[in-house]
């Protein structure tokens, strides 16, 4: 069990190194940075424009300008880097999801404008197309299903005019197979070649992305995920997903959700040597906000715990809706 076996009591009193707050600092195996947060902003159009989500308390949509604020209190507070998410207007979805690929579409120009105010903080961009699809999935359909290598053509494409408004990291979020390779090939071809991907590499089919879906009206409008995303049942698949995506081009690897999959971020970061990121989902979010809502709770106790266990799991970096409030409560520690 041990690698040192230790004299028993009372030879061996665990206690006196937590007897006083030094002394726990000093011995302290883990510590939570504002360095270690990636902040997830809503975007819509508009002009100072700020719309709550219901399932997300203290989240909200905003338009650009209002975004590009947020960056700058996210980039004045320390925190490395932001995750764009767009809601897109109704009349702009569609089947095939075409205007993921417009270079004016509601999040190049939120890029663009957020590197022109903000140039020193990191931009992060999502590749699917469920934030323009009309029936909500993330790649191609026909007949029902979920086409893969036809789906990846256009991701090349959405990486591309991402890339091209100033996207600093791109993370494939689809679960296509084969689409860090392509994306990777795309980015070189075209000039992007310090265009970083952060792939979602592990991620699973989970009822934990609802709140999510609500803040951009994704939610698939029939079927699930789950012929693309990965059953929560597999371990040893999310090992296999990871050195896929390393090989392909990954420069982060992802596991998402964090909580419910702690598991296997130990099993990934003791399994590669790229950096580990973890996704604390919207869902984790929300369970937590409601709980303190009703008094249930310390919201800032939970919340620097939760953190610290994704951290001590194994994550060397956490996107995370609570990033602005931690990297607040870090500034006063
Ligand atoms: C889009 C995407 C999702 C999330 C991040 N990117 C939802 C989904 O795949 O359905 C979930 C994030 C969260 O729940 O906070 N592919």
């Amino acid at each position: 069990m041990s690698k040192n076996p230790l004299p028993h009591f009372p030879a061996t009193r665990l206690r006196r190194n937590r007897k006083s707050a030094w002394a726990r600092a000093l011995v302290s195996e883990n510590t939570l940075h504002v360095s270690d947060l990636i902040w997830p902003l809503f975007v819509i159009d508009g002009n100072n424009k700020v719309e709550p989500i219901s399932s997300m308390p203290g989240v909200s949509r905003s338009s650009i300008d209002v975004a590009v604020a947020r960056v700058k209190e996210a980039r004045d507070l320390g925190i490395p880097m932001v995750a764009l998410f767009p809601n897109t207007d109704p009349t702009l979805r569609s089947e095939d999801g075409a205007e993921a690929v417009n270079p004016n579409n509601l999040i190049c120009r939120a890029v663009r404008a957020i590197k022109a105010a903000v140039p020193d903080i990191g931009i992060l961009c999502d590749v699917a197309l469920d934030p323009y699809t009309s029936h909500g999935h993330d790649g191609l359909m026909r007949d029902g299903e979920i086409l893969n290598d036809e789906t990846i053509a256009v991701l090349v494409q959405q990486a591309l005019v991402q890339a091209d408004a100033g996207c600093d990291v791109i993370a494939p979020s689809d679960m296509m197979d084969g689409r860090i390779g392509a994306i990777r090939r795309g980015l070189d071809a075209n000039g992007f070649t310090d265009v970083a991907i952060m792939a979602y590499s592990a991620k699973y089919a989970s009822a934990y992305y609802g709140p999510f879906r609500d803040a951009l009206d994704s939610a698939p409008k029939f079927g699930d995920k789950k012929t693309y995303q990965m059953d929560p049942a597999n371990a040893r698949e999310a090992l296999t997903e990871i050195e896929l995506d390393i090989a392909e081009g990954a420069d982060i690897v992802m596991v998402k959700p964090a909580l419910a999959y702690l598991d296997i971020i130990h099993q990934v970061k003791a399994n590669c040597n790229v950096p580990v990121a973890a996704y604390n989902v919207s869902g984790e979010y929300s369970m937590i906000k409601a709980a303190a809502q009703l008094g249930w709770i310390d919201e800032q106790k939970i919340v620097m715990e939760t953190l610290l266990s994704i951290k001590r799991a194994g994550a060397d970096l956490i996107l995370t809706y609570f990033a602005k409030d931690v990297a607040l409560i870090l500034q006063k520690k």
